[in-house]
């Protein structure tokens, strides 16, 4: 099979031909249509990721065909079309991950080929209403945004809702899964064109996360959001307590521009902020997940797609942030 391997940190990515890896017991073989990209992707290139194992075939998001399973229990997936759940081991507490935990493409060879081997329990029907392009960009920014909005952040109908840099994988599915429940939803982008694109989906307003006057702008006008979900860190985080409701929650799943600096922790207490983490979402949420998008006709925005021979253009694409919502490899 073709599979694109990062074979050392800081390197491109190197297509090429290696024989296609054999089944053990409980697994299954996906011939891969299409796959996507998440920063977690950009992270392990750049040396930025816990635990690196490498020579390594990437990618955690994959849709495809089931063409051959282990157990002869597990027969009638064979010829189904699938998308990949992106987290092994979860484990049975709903409320966080085992120890175990890991994520597809990395250790475990990725999406980023012809042909990968899962769990049988990971593979899940794709929804109908989607290409096998836009069931690929779904997987793991899906499950992480249906968590950090649903299970984590508890939207409410009607309530007020901040997503910061709606442009991203993440954000933009959090955006979607928000606007089903409430017309209160306010973005920024560092992009005017992607603040445009924003408003014409139905942002209520989006503003420039660069011109930070613009964060109690908006704390002034909304008297505060009630929910708040933020991957950036870094400084900015400090403007979402000021923009936060009194009682009003954050929930952070990433820190792409560092940890928090400043951070003016006594506003926090004082208006009795929840600061919530979240990470991916169970096997319940993934289900959940999908379940939400088929019953909404909900489609991922795919912002671009590059062939697998071009994928080191892809990781580029997205270490530039130019995307607004998913990259995603069509695979021959
Ligand atoms: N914990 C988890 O389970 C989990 C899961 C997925 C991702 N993550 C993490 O979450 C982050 C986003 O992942 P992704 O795959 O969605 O990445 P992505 O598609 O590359 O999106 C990153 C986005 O961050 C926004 N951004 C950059 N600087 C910002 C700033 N100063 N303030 C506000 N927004 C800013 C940009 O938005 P604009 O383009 O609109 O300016 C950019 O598009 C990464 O750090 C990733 O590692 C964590």
């Amino acid at each position: 099979m073709k599979a694109a391997f990062l074979e050392k940190i800081d390197t491109p990515l190197i297509v090429k031909e290696v024989e296609t890896p054999s089944l053990k017991k409980g697994e299954a073989l996906v011939r891969l249509h299409a796959a996507a990209l998440n920063h977690r992707d950009v992270w392990i290139q750049q040396g930025k990721y816990p635990k690196i194992q490498l020579p390594c075939v990437l990618g955690s998001d994959g849709a495809g065909i089931v063409e051959a399973v282990y157990d002869k229990e597990a027969q009638h997936w064979i010829g189904k079309e699938v998308v990949i759940q992106p987290g092994l081991f979860w484990g049975n507490n709903p409320k966080v991950q085992s120890q175990r935990y890991e994520i597809l493409g990395m250790p475990r060879w990725g999406t980023f080929a012809q042909y990968v081997v899962v769990p049988v329990s990971q593979l899940y029907e794709k929804p109908k209403h989607l290409t096998m392009e836009e069931a690929a960009a779904l997987p793991l920014a899906g499950l992480t945004a249906y968590r950090a909005v649903f299970s984590r952040g508890a939207l409410k109908e009607g309530e007020r809702v901040f997503i910061n840099g709606v442009g991203g994988g993440v954000a933009l599915f959090a955006f979607q899964f928000a606007l089903q429940k409430t017309t209160e939803v306010y973005v920024s982008s560092g992009s005017e064109a992607k603040r445009k694109k924003a408003l014409s989906m139905g942002a209520k307003k989006a503003i420039d996360y660069k011109d930070k006057a613009q964060f109690s702008a908006l704390a002034k006008e909304t008297k505060g959001i009630d929910l708040i979900i933020d991957s950036a860190g870094g400084e900015t985080f400090n403007y979402l307590i000021q923009l936060a409701a009194p009682a009003a929650r954050i929930v952070f799943y990433g820190i792409t521009t560092g940890p928090w600096k400043n951070v003016q922790a006594a506003y926090a207490f004082w208006k009795q902020l929840s600061i919530l983490g979240s990470t991916m979402g169970s096997p319940q949420e993934f289900q959940a997940m999908l379940n939400f998008v088929e019953q909404h006709k909900i489609k991922p925005i795919i912002a671009k797609t590059f062939p697998l021979d071009a994928i080191q253009d892809a990781m580029q694409y997205m270490a530039q942030a130019k995307q607004f919502g998913k990259i995603v490899i069509t695979i021959p």
